[in-house]
């Protein structure tokens, strides 16, 4: 018999662990073998622990082959409070934010993309270093060659292995002339590497239009942490929305698997958000797993499902969340 997988599964704050439970459901279902290992992280855990991020928690991460993340909630003004998924992020040094988007059958999108989005994920703004300067704060955007050569060879690397044709760099380096400078004459450099992959470059706010524009022209798009939250969420919403949108942060050693949404609070506890996005997340996850045959089988079922009408309200549809897995479920070979 095949060694099962050990999938440490942390559901996190509102629907984060509903739609998490549907996709381990549905994981279930299938042939393969797995042992789930549950962990806590989030504001339920900080109300809990007096942390967000428990000790325990990156241990389990850290001994698991895979981590599958719903969501969290980030209170508002709490002294000292750090976003654990952040931390989490860094805790396993998961470098690399990869964010595939395609047109998914019976799902409105303003324009149906495909484009695969790999953002860089440990510093630029992220890194959270503020100082107070004499009239506010001075926040530090930190860009490393080191971080910058990784993240472009990664996505040249991912573009080769799925066969994409072109890699986009986005910047703003008219601007930014030193840091962004930087990310983009890595980026020339990189490129010579894949002679054989088209490679162009593109300011940030040309980018944030031409999706709209035309966007048949992105095929890989790669770019620092900052413009890549916020491009994703653009081409999230052109796509058909945050219910759909899934995401792997991959690392040399670990790699944790996630909706792009957040924890949509309101529609906690009413089996009413729709799990799809974490779904396409496990489905990520399989694949890094390298169990193709069986990803491909979840998400035949999940494009079947959606094409027959099945759907969540956010797309329209009537079912509920898990009225929907269920016939994800069923439409499983
Ligand atoms: P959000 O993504 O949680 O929700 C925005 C809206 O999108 C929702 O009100 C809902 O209408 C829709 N939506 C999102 N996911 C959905 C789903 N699966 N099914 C149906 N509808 C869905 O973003 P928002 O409202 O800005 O943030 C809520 C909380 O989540 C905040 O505390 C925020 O900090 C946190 N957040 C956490 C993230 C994470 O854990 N990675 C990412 C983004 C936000
Ligand atoms: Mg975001």
């Amino acid at each position: 018999m095949k060694k099962p997988h050990f999938i440490c599964v942390i559901g996190g704050d509102g629907i984060g662990p509903e739609v998490t439970q549907e996709t381990v459901r549905l994981l279930k279902e299938t042939t393969l073998s797995f042992v789930f290992i549950e962990a806590e992280l989030g504001y339920g855990a900080y109300q809990k622990y007096g942390t967000p991020l428990p000790g325990e928690t990156i241990e389990k991460a850290k001994q698991s082959d895979v981590v599958l993340f719903g969501a969290v909630t980030s209170p508002p003004n709490i002294e000292g409070y750090r976003s654990p998924i952040v931390e989490l992020r860094r805790e396993l040094l998961l470098y690399a934010n990869v964010r595939p988007f395609e047109p998914l059958p019976g799902v409105r999108a303003v324009k149906p993309l495909d484009i695969l989005l790999v953002r860089e994920n440990t510093e630029d703004l992220y890194a959270g270093v503020e100082h107070e300067i004499e009239d506010g704060i001075m926040a530090e955007r930190i860009i490393t060659r080191k971080a910058s050569e990784r993240i472009i060879r990664f996505a040249f690397q991912i573009a080769h292995t799925k066969k994409r044709h072109k890699v986009t760099l986005i910047h703003k380096a008219n601007v930014l002339r030193k840091s962004d400078g930087l990310f983009l004459s890595i980026g020339k450099q990189i490129a010579n590497e894949f002679p054989y992959i088209e490679y162009t470059d593109m300011l940030v706010d040309s980018c944030a239009m031409q999706l709209i524009k035309a966007p048949e022209q992105f095929d890989v798009i790669v770019t620092t942490n900052m413009f890549g939250d916020i491009l994703s969420d653009e081409i999230a919403a052109l796509n058909g929305g945050l219910g759909v949108a899934p995401s792997a942060n991959i690392g040399d050693q670990h790699a944790v698997f996630e909706p792009v949404h957040g924890s949509a609070p309101k529609y906690a506890g009413q089996n009413q958000a729709n799990p799809t996005a974490s779904i396409l997340s496990a489905c990520l996850m399989l694949e890094y797993l390298e169990e193709f045959t069986i990803a491909g089988h979840i998400r035949s079922a999940l494009k079947e499902t959606l094409a027959r009408g099945v759907k969540t309200r956010d797309l329209g549809g009537v079912a509920s969340m898990s009225e929907f897995t269920d016939a994800v479920i069923q439409a499983l070979p």
